[in-house]
């Protein structure tokens, strides 16, 4: 196993997949057909709705945990219409309001909203993914957001993206991937003087090295 220094992140991988490029190119030449569940569905509508009323740039924060990053964007985006998406009640519960209110957590699995919102036509202005989980097993590249045959559904959804991680090879991968579909992708370190999630506010209090890609849809 090896380990990357102030990462706690143990992988068995110590570089990029070898496997990326095939499985991205794979996932670019074809629609990703997965059964949408009732439950999704409602949530993509609840998105749409939200939106027919907002009228204004439409930013995600995918994977948003307790919603800590969503509200923080709420107020750094006041004429945005800020959604964060998690599928877990349990983190989505302990979200702790505040006076911002261009903001919604909403509750379903991201891939899924994603294929909905595409389907619907709609683009958002930016995009966040803040610390997924890093599914560090070299077998479970299929699991990560750039191995996962949805991946090709953030070009389409359009919008300035960014990924963060405390693990180089993955931020380092989503980049590759990113570039792979025609995204403008670059990778930097990160310094969380004022974090934007829990994770990271854990990450920084133990002086992990942080990362992020930031890339370009539209
Ligand atoms: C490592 S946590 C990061 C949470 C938050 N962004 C932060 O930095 O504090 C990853 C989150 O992704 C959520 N998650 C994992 N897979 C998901 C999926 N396919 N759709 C929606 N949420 C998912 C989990 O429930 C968890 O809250």
């Amino acid at each position: 196993m090896n380990h990357e220094a102030n990462t706690s992140v143990f992988s068995n991988q110590s570089s990029v997949h070898d496997d990326l490029n095939t499985l991205v190119e794979k996932h670019t030449r074809s629609v990703w057909q997965e059964p949408i569940p009732p439950h999704t569905r409602d949530a993509a509508k609840t998105i749409i709705k939200l939106l027919e009323t907002h009228k204004g740039p439409l930013i995600l924060d995918s994977f948003c945990g307790t919603g800590m990053s969503t509200a923080k964007l709420g107020s750094l985006y006041p004429e945005a219409l800020v959604i964060g998406i998690d599928k877990s009640a349990n983190r989505l519960g302990r979200h702790v309001q505040t006076m911002t209110n261009n903001y919604r957590l909403i509750r379903g699995n991201c891939e899924h909203i994603w294929a909905q919102l595409v389907s619907a036509g709609i683009r958002c202005t930016h995009h966040y993914l803040f610390y997924p989980n890093p599914w560090p097993k070299k077998a479970h590249i299929k699991r990560r957001v750039h191995g996962h045959p949805s991946f090709p559904l953030l070009k389409q959804l359009g919008g300035s993206i960014e990924l963060r991680s405390n693990w180089k090879i993955y931020v380092d991968e989503f980049a590759a991937a990113s570039q792979l579909i025609g995204l403008d992708a670059k990778v930097e370190s990160l310094s969380a003087t004022d974090p934007m999630t829990l994770f990271e506010r854990k990450y920084a209090a133990n002086s992990e090295n942080l990362w992020v890609c930031r890339a370009v849809a539209s």
